[in-house]
């Protein structure tokens, strides 16, 4: 049984995006420059923007964090996303989720210029990964198939199920792991007897949101486990994933732990992701 070390995956990525950024000034005149935004103190986004930009500065980029009050309007918010789509300085833009209540977080994905949109959050770009056509890929389910290759596991021909139909990831890494022609299922919380279903997984996804809920009776012996849950353990209070960890992992040929598996990887497809829109804006300038 192998444990998935997404730090050191990750670790590998940056350091490559690292050395690339390193050229940049020489070639183009300056860095990507990445602008992250954060409305109100949600402890795990607190977390999370205090990551990316660690990443950023591990990787040369430069980034900006912008905090905003809880109390933020839905219009200020969506002004402040129109400046800097229109500021020729930055790169990319990322609005940390979840957004509070009374902001409506598909209006704010929708303003975010498509070119700047290094979530691969915008309808534009959603469409791309769905028909095929040029996109930004959507930071956790890309890292999720970095995971898989670098661990050695072709999809191909095997069966995948993901557990959970997100906008975020369930929904975009089925069709990923479609794309690299694996049989996919989408398992939610209406499915009727979850385990049987789950137990012919080649390889599972889980991305469902609910402490430990996957237990060694849902998988099959061998199979790759990927756990995208960022969970507290109810008994002990300690950061956990979707799978009870220690239960199944004596069954599965590779599973990926909470931390230090998926998490790492969603930061380091993000400073991919912002070295691509760097490149296509200086590209477009080139040919301008
Ligand atoms: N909240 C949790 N994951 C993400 C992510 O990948 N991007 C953004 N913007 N917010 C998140």
């Amino acid at each position: 049984m192998t444990i998935i070390d997404g730090k050191q995956i990750s670790a590998t990525l940056k350091e490559s995006i690292r050395e690339q950024v390193a050229g940049f000034p020489e070639k183009y005149g300056r860095v990507p420059h990445l602008v992250v935004v954060r409305v109100g103190e949600d402890p795990a986004s607190v977390v999370y923007v205090r990551n990316k930009a660690k990443a950023c500065e591990a990787c040369g980029i430069e980034n900006t964090t912008i905090v905003l009050p809880e109390e933020t309007a839905e219009e200020a918010l969506l002004q402040k996303v129109r400046e800097l789509n229109a500021d020729d300085t930055v790169d990319g833009i990322l609005v940390q989720l979840p957004l509070p209540k009374h902001i409506s977080e598909a209006k704010v994905i929708e303003a975010i210029a498509r070119e700047k949109d290094v979530d691969g959050f915008h309808p534009g770009n959603v469409a791309g990964l769905w028909q095929k056509t040029p996109h930004m890929s959507p930071c956790t389910p890309a890292g999720i198939m970095k995971l898989l290759e670098a661990t050695g596991v072709d999809p191909k021909g095997k069966r995948a199920v993901v557990i959970g139909r997100s906008n975020i990831v369930g929904l975009p890494v089925a069709k990923m792991l479609l794309d690299a022609n694996a049989t996919v299922t989408i398992c939610h919380t209406r499915t009727v007897d979850m385990p049987s279903v789950t137990r012919e997984a080649d390889i599972l996804v889980v991305a469902a949101g609910r402490a430990k809920m996957v237990t060694a009776d849902m998988v099959k012996d061998g199979a790759v486990v990927i756990d995208v849950g960022m969970d507290r353990d109810p008994e002990t209070g300690k950061l956990c994933g979707d799978v009870d960890f220690d239960a199944v992992a004596p069954k599965c040929s590779a599973i990926t732990p909470v931390p230090g598996g998926v998490g790492p990887m969603t930061i380091a497809c993000l400073m991919e992701n912002t070295v691509q829109c760097f490149l296509e804006k200086m590209r477009v300038e080139l040919n301008a």
